[in-house]
């Protein structure tokens, strides 16, 4: 017999057969995208580190917003931006057109929108302002909105700002235009903080964050159930509890531990355990690592001096201490970290692990 594929996705940016998890936010989501008028959550910020599933939520709802009838344009902050949004805009549009997907477009015929209309096509044809005024006419004579996606937020990146600026005007223009932005925490802050980015200090922020225990488990079951093998309650205990409520860890140890069970139609608790194991340890090597390399070492001493709590929280006061600095010292640190999504706060004055694994792998490191 054929053996099935693998249905787990263990690769950035990949949306997973069973997203698992989002379902109240992207339910406020496309209520927003439904409305068109004023809700906040039309410009949406989308936070966390690494593997949380911070592109794969903006993939999802470029998917969703396109079936709602809004032309999606997906891009990275990078240089070459703004130019970007104009390209993939178009692109979407013509797509549109060519597949008469949207469920607004029935009336639409096609010379309509490939002829002199797309105006905006030619560079020549005034700024980026200007250029995109022209395409939004052209997808409101459509009854069409624009949403942009804008990927690893960037702050040092000018072009951000220059977007932040004409879309608020879009926005007063009373223009449908939504923007969804994802970045590491970092990331956005610094953003946020910029003194030309008031505006988007009002945009609705989403800290994506772990999943519940109990969606992460019937996230796992049903991708396996629907590609056509069983998984006994045991094993889906153990994959469960090594996913830690980690996006892109639910994703490694069930592709793991589907590879471990080859051809057997069920995945046993010993596979189970099997696949959770190499599940750490490309976690570790595909997340932990690479957010340790991005560490300063001041960062690193700060986290250091969490281990003797194994596990339990730490309070910031005893780290200091074992740092041999002022509590004011180690706040700085505490900060940093807590911008890059590697520690979280469970109460006032106290620090824990956030991101998985990385405790386990500083005790070894450090031994
Ligand atoms: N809600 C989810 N449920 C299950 N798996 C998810 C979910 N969101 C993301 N993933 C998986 O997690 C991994 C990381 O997702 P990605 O969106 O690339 O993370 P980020 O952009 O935050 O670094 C991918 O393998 C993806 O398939
Ligand atoms: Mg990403």
């Amino acid at each position: 017999m054929r053996e099935t594929a693998n249905p787990f996705t263990p690769t950035f940016g990949k949306i997973p057969a069973v997203l698992a998890g989002r379902d109240a936010l992207i339910q406020e989501l496309e209520t927003a995208l439904m409305s068109g008028g004023g809700d906040p959550n039309l410009c949406s910020v989308f936070m966390g580190p690494r593997g949380i599933g911070k592109t794969v939520l903006l993939a999802y709802m470029a998917q969703r917003a396109e079936s709602m009838g809004w032309v999606v344009a997906n891009v990275t902050a990078r240089p070459g931006m703004l130019e970007d949004i104009i390209e993939r805009a178009t692109e979407a549009a013509d797509r549109c057109v060519a597949h008469h997907s949207g469920p607004r477009l029935t009336s639409i015929t096609v010379p309509a929108l490939f002829g002199a209309t797309w105006e905006y096509r030619k560079p020549a044809s005034g700024n980026w302002r200007t250029r995109m005024n022209n395409l939004l006419d052209t997808l409101q004579q459509h009854d069409m909105g624009l949403l942009v996606t804008i990927d690893e937020i960037d702050p040092r990146l000018e072009e951000l700002i220059d977007f932040t600026a004409v879309y608020q005007h879009f926005v007063r223009e009373n223009r449908r235009v939504s923007v969804f932005m994802a970045g590491l925490p970092a990331n956005i802050s610094a953003l946020l903080s910029d003194r030309s980015a008031s505006f988007l200090r009002r945009a609705a922020q989403h800290q994506l964050g772990r999943i519940s225990e109990h969606d992460v488990r019937h996230a796992i079951e049903e991708t396996i159930i629907e590609a056509g093998k069983t998984v006994e309650s045991d094993a889906l205990d153990v994959l469960t509890s090594a996913s830690d409520g980690f996006a892109y860890m639910v994703q490694l140890v069930g592709f793991r531990a589907w590879a471990a069970a080859s051809q057997s139609r069920t995945i046993s608790s010993e596979r189970a355990r099997v696949g959770a194991e190499q599940a750490r340890k490309d976690f570790i090597f595909g997340v932990v690592k690479r957010t340790c390399q991005e560490l300063s070492d001041g960062d690193l001493a700060f986290l250091e001096a969490m281990l003797p709590d194994h596990g339990a929280p730490s309070k910031v006061s005893d780290v200091a201490s074992r740092m041999g600095k002022t509590p004011n010292y180690a706040r700085v640190y505490r900060q940093r970290l807590l911008d890059a999504g590697v520690i979280s706060v469970p109460r006032r004055g106290s620090v824990s692990f956030e991101l998985p694994l990385l405790r386990e792998y500083l005790e070894n490191e450090t031994m």
